[in-house]
């Protein structure tokens, strides 16, 4: 809504409620505004870019929702409603929003997987990150390093959030438990001071109540943990990450060269929409290092075959390829199934045990610290799909002792990593002689069967 008032124009950003008001005059480095749903964070994202960019002539802002459509339908349009054309000029493709004092404001969506590079080098003063429970601690980092610029205006990092999802662990962390990370330097450590967290509940949104009254008992209708979770914003409701004991710092090492005599494996999960194969070697104590991963989308049997036999090195002896049990079915068209294909196309596949929650278990039992502190399984850095789906994947709201099934695209490579923990593999002895390719004898390791998990006890 804007008005002239002789020259110049006047923006109606409406009324703040009291929590939206401590969050616009939040000065800490980092303010995450959260809780119940329905509060009105996401409202308070928008008054507050568009204040700034009033306020501080110049300032660049970003804000970033996870996908396109929500940052469309929550933030471009309804921004787009409340500037006038004269105040700012909107690039639809460049999705930036110019105002005539030369402030601008981006909208970014960041799509789960897009990787390191999506907003690499770039500088903003301001960030808001709505949903941030919808990113990984990764994510979040990665977008704080954006947070730059040789201007005076205060850098200040923005977050909005409920309670559950991928961030669900680090948010409660660093702003409901306020448990910091002590580096080796004061540049390396998180300052608490740095962090700030305004409280939302839905009774704050007096609008909101009294236009929608059956909002309340649609959040009081909820499932327990839910309701708990959405209605009152209780961090505690919801369990969050399913692999709470994955860290990166723990679980995730630098690459070095396999000893000669260690036994290597491949998992693999696979499917018309994703293939994902992990790479794992055993050490003489049975600790296992995931040392390769692929992962390629819309590939049949034959093309996905390839590609593992191509990232697998001339001489590389694999003592047995893990996969899901589905593939044995036959198709009905030729009688034959996934697995014989794969076979046929040079990758002889040993069908994994399917039970997911005592995979799951199994999964967390080699993440835990052996006797001697580190844990059973490590994953080279330059596996950063595999790390990164074991740290979003969520437990699943309504069975807990399960995985969440969705969002699908980081259940694949947990997927190829469950058929490998369920599975009795061999520790490597460095006596045992390393077998030529052409000498292994895959045949064996190809039930085509029932396959219990003990078939591979030696
Ligand atoms: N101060 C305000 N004045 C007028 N309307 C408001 C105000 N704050 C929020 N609203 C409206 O209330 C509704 C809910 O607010 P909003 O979407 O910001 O909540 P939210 O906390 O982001 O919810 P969720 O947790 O579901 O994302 C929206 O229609 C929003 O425009
Ligand atoms: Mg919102």
């Amino acid at each position: 809504m804007a008005r002239k008032e002789k020259e110049s124009i006047v923006l109606d950003l409406g009324t703040a409620n009291p929590k939206q008001a401590l969050f616009y005059r939040s000065r800490a480095l980092y303010t995450a505004y959260g809780g119940a749903k329905g509060g009105g964070k996401t409202h308070a994202v928008r008054v507050k870019a568009v204040g700034g960019a009033l306020r501080w002539p110049g300032i660049r802002i970003l804000i970033v929702r996870r996908t396109y459509p929500e940052l469309q339908q929550n933030h471009i349009e309804p921004v787009l409603r409340l500037v006038p054309p004269e105040v700012a000029s909107y690039n639809a493709t460049n999705r930036v929003l110019t105002f005539t004092n030369g402030s601008v404001i981006r909208f970014g969506h960041y799509p789960a997987g897009a990787g390191e590079r999506e907003y690499q080098g770039q500088e903003y003063d301001w960030i808001f990150l709505d949903e941030a429970t919808q990113f990984t601690e990764q994510e979040f980092r990665l977008l704080g390093g954006c947070l730059r610029g040789v201007s005076d205006i205060p850098k200040r990092f923005y977050l909005t959030c409920n309670p559950g999802g991928v961030g669900h662990g680090w948010v409660k962390r660093l702003f409901i438990d306020r448990i910091y990370r002590r580096g080796a330097t004061e540049e390396e450590s998180e300052n608490p001071d740095d962090y700030a967290f305004i409280f939302a509940s839905v009774e704050d949104n007096l609008p909101l109540l009294r236009a929608s009254p059956a909002y309340l008992k649609m959040l009081s209708a909820l499932p327990d943990n839910l309701r708990r979770a959405y209605r009152y914003g209780d961090w505690n409701a919801l369990s969050g990450a399913y692999f709470s004991e994955f860290s990166e710092r723990v679980h995730v090492i630098e690459p070095f060269a396999i000893p000669k005599g260690w036994r290597r494996y491949r998992s693999m999960d696979y499917g018309l929409d994703m293939l994902a194969c992990l790479w794992i070697a055993v050490d003489e104590a049975g600790r296992c290092y995931v040392y390769r991963e692929v992962h390629k989308a819309g590939l049949i049997v034959t093309e996905a075959a390839r590609l593992i036999r191509e990232n697998t090195l001339p001489g590389e002896v694999i003592e047995t390829t893990f996969a899901p049990p589905d593939i044995w079915s036959r198709q009905k068209d030729s009688g034959r199934s996934m697995a014989e294909l794969f076979l046929q196309s040079g990758v002889p596949v040993m069908r994994a045990d399917s039970a997911r929650v005592h995979g799951h278990i199994m999964i967390k039992e080699m993440l835990r610290p052996r006797s001697d502190g580190r844990p059973g399984l490590l994953i080279f850095n330059t596996c950063r799909t595999l790390a990164r789906d074991l740290q979003s994947i969520q437990a699943d709201e309504l069975n807990p002792s399960d995985c969440a099934r969705e969002p699908h695209e980081v259940t694949h490579s947990v997927d190829a990593l469950r058929y490998f923990c369920v599975s009795r593999t061999l520790k490597g002895e460095r006596s045992a002689p390393d077998l030529a390719p052409d000498e292994a004898d895959y045949d064996i390791f190809m039930t085509g069967g029932e396959a219990t998990r003990d078939f591979l006890t030696y």
